[in-house]
């Protein structure tokens, strides 16, 4: 496994390798972030290509008051995890090489898309992240790229985008992988105190909830998602949102369409998001 950090050493590496899949990262990964390492792994080796991880802190997507400085960088550690699970190359650029200049050319993502749920609390996050995204697959130029479902509102947008910009590039979504009480694995769960984990679980559980109203013939949302964020709101939570949306654009949910449910709320100081396809 080669670890590169300047474009031009990437650009050379891959020169010998056209069937690349590509997994983003921010670091600090676990099992959720390895299993889209292994899906990546078995969506190119069939076609003899190779897997390229980046690992980037992406200034770009953390509003001020959010945690850029303290977000936990672990290279070495991370590409020890990444060695194990099959990555052929892992791009580790600084700030300085990715973003020479400041970057002023951005990616903007339509405003139905991206200024709904995460967007709307987190103004301008979804351009952060699209144009990292974007320049990162003009360096790496995969032809597979994996996302985890995870972050669902983000695997949406980044279809829309590959798909409007006409990208070749196949995009996978991950399955959201969890511990064994359930709670969705995160780099932000390292923010957690033990007490807190095991509260930690009842997002998950509340948008279960939601779920098992909604099949069991409910149908006015409006209370059933107040009713959700309250039961979160009594448990000590600040909930930004609890919601039941269609999996397709995260339109309103209608019957008949396949749908999820979502949250982002925070515990203490630390905000946490969660979802589940209906
Ligand atoms: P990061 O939060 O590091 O996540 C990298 C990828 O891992 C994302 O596709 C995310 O959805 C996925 N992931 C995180 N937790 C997961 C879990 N428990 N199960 C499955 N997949 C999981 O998302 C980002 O970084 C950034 O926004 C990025 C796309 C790299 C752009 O900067």
């Amino acid at each position: 496994m080669q670890v590169i950090h300047d474009i031009a050493t990437l650009r050379q590496a891959l020169a010998a390798h056209p069937q690349r899949a590509f997994v983003p990262t921010m670091g600090n990964l676990h099992e959720g972030h390895l299993a889209l390492v292994r899906q990546a792994a078995e969506a190119i080796r069939p076609r003899g290509g190779v897997v390229v991880v980046s690992l980037f802190v992406n200034r770009l997507q953390f509003a001020p008051h959010e945690d850029f400085d303290s977000y936990p960088r672990t290279l070495e550690r991370d590409c020890e995890l990444l060695r194990g699970a099959g990555c052929d190359v892992v791009f580790a650029p600084s700030e300085a090489e990715l973003y020479p200049e400041p970057q002023g050319y951005k990616v903007q993502p339509p405003t139905e898309l991206a200024d709904i749920l995460e967007g709307h609390f987190r103004p301008g996050f979804f351009t952060g992240v699209c144009t990292v995204v974007h320049k990162l697959f003009n360096l790496v130029q995969p032809s597979v790229a994996v996302f985890g479902k995870k972050d669902y509102q983000q695997l949406m947008v980044i279809r829309r985008m590959v798909a409007q910009m006409a990208l070749p590039i196949e995009v996978l979504g991950g399955e959201t992988r969890r511990n064994a009480q359930g709670l969705a694995l995160s780099s932000r769960n390292g923010y957690l105190s033990e007490a807190e984990k095991e509260q930690a679980l009842l997002l998950s559980r509340t948008l279960r909830m939601l779920i098992a109203r909604w099949r069991s013939g409910e149908r006015d949302l409006a209370a059933m998602e107040a009713d959700a964020a309250q039961t979160l709101r009594e448990a000590g939570w600040q909930p930004d949102y609890v919601v039941l949306r269609r999996q397709h654009d995260l339109g309103e949910a209608r019957e008949g369409e396949a749908l999820v449910a979502l949250a982002a709320a925070r515990l203490g100081t630390t905000r946490l998001i969660d979802n589940i396809e209906a």
